[in-house]
């Protein structure tokens, strides 16, 4: 636990939020904007609203679903998108530019231009980077997948990847997914689709662990998945192989769960019990993926209800975080309709962000800026 950032009462260190009560509805939360507007430092920003050190983050669109869609590439080309970027958030996930099929189209020639692109305009933005990712069964190239490789020239393959890659960031990434959903629901590691797992055994993970610390000594390494936001199977899985890691020195620094949630579903309510165990182990946690979708019927637009439940959902999930010590970064799978993946590959539902197509902020973002103000108002870090 982490009290000093769940105290309730409000310490006096801000006016910002001194006379609000704590647990505001989300249809009450636009004061906190009108609040926050009006202390020093100008317009709502969420990386302004944040306690120091915690980063909020977001994933920057461009690649996987985009390309079939009917606009250019997003952070690139979209000029409002890219100033939101910069101006309201801590901490960039590239959304796919950073996955093998786009880095490394083919064997041995590397595409960094885009991811290249990110990290500049988060150094230049003051914002951190989270490295996605080096080792997952999804979206790697046809040369990898459908290659014959020996084993020893697959371990080469995985090693020279991690290497280049990693090492042409290196001190510029804060936390890297090493390895992306490797297990299964029930906790069996994916020996199937997995190719490295398939075709080179379990310890391949450790390797990739240990070629990623190599090349960057200072980034934090991260098991990543998503259906692990509750004590179940797969995060139970996750937590024993923390701890064997732990046991045989192999520099493991962090669990995050992605939660992409529905509104279909309950909030996962053991979330902060959840990151607190990994927080015991004495890694550090995240959230990483966060959208909460909904189902809407076609041509039609959320209720005020729909709204007010995922702005719930949105507030749950960042107050898990915020009391647990370790987890200090919190990123939203995109903050506006407009790229979001969700109505791409589930029919019926979307509306999964914090922003409207045009920019419009929801009562999810409300609901985030105002927990973020709250918690920086009653421990000021730093
Ligand atoms: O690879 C096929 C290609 O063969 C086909 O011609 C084309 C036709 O549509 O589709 C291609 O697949 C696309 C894929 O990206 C690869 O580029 C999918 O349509 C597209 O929907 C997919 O989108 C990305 C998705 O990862 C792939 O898993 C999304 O943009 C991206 O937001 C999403 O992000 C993942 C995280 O990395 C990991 N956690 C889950 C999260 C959401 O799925």
């Amino acid at each position: 636990m982490k009290p000093t950032r769940t105290v309730a009462a409000v310490l006096g260190a801000s006016a910002l939020l001194a006379a609000v009560p704590a647990a505001l509805p989300a249809t009450a939360a636009p004061a906190a904007e009108r609040a926050a507007a009006a202390a020093p430092g100008g317009p709502l920003a969420l990386r302004d609203l944040a306690p120091e050190g915690f980063r909020i983050g977001t994933a920057v669109a461009g690649g996987g679903h985009h390309v079939d869609q009917p606009y250019p590439d997003p952070f690139p080309n979209d000029r409002q998108y890219r100033r939101l970027v910069g101006q309201q958030f801590s901490s960039l996930s590239p959304e796919n530019q950073m996955k093998w099929e786009f880095i490394h189209p083919e064997q041995g020639t590397y595409r960094f231009g885009p991811a290249d692109e990110i990290v500049r305009f988060a150094q230049r933005h003051g914002q951190v980077v989270r490295g996605h990712t080096l080792l997952w069964h999804s979206q790697n190239p046809a040369w990898l997948e459908e290659g014959e490789f020996t084993k020893p020239q697959l371990r080469r393959i995985l090693r020279d990847h991690i290497r280049t890659v990693v090492g042409r960031y290196k001190g510029k990434i804060q936390q890297w997914d090493v390895a992306n959903e490797i297990f299964l629901d029930d906790g069996s590691l994916r020996t199937q689709d997995n190719i490295w797992i398939r075709e080179l055994g379990p310890g391949i993970i450790e390797d990739a662990f240990r070629w990623a610390h190599q090349a960057d000594p200072a980034a934090k390494l991260f098991f990543n998945d998503y259906g692990v936001e509750s004590d179940n199977a797969k995060s139970d899985a996750y937590y024993a192989l923390v701890q064997e890691f732990q046991a045989k020195g192999v520099p493991v620094d962090g669990f995050s769960v992605q939660a992409h949630l529905s509104t279909r579903y309950g909030f996962p309510g053991d979330l902060q019990a959840n990151l607190q165990r990994f927080a015991d182990l004495g890694v550090e946690t995240a959230v990483t993926e966060l959208d909460v979708r909904m189902d809407v019927p076609v041509g039609e637009q959320p209720t005020r209800a729909q709204q007010d439940q995922q702005a719930d959902y949105y507030r749950q999930a960042l107050e898990a975080c915020l009391s647990v010590e370790g987890c200090d970064s919190f990123t939203l799978w995109g903050f506006t309709d407009k790229y979001s993946w969700v109505p791409v590959f589930f029919q019926g539902e979307g509306f999964a962000t914090v922003m409207t197509e045009d920019f419009r902020r929801k009562p999810a973002y409300y609901a985030v800026a105002y927990r973020l103000a709250e918690a920086k108002a009653s421990y000021p870090r730093g």
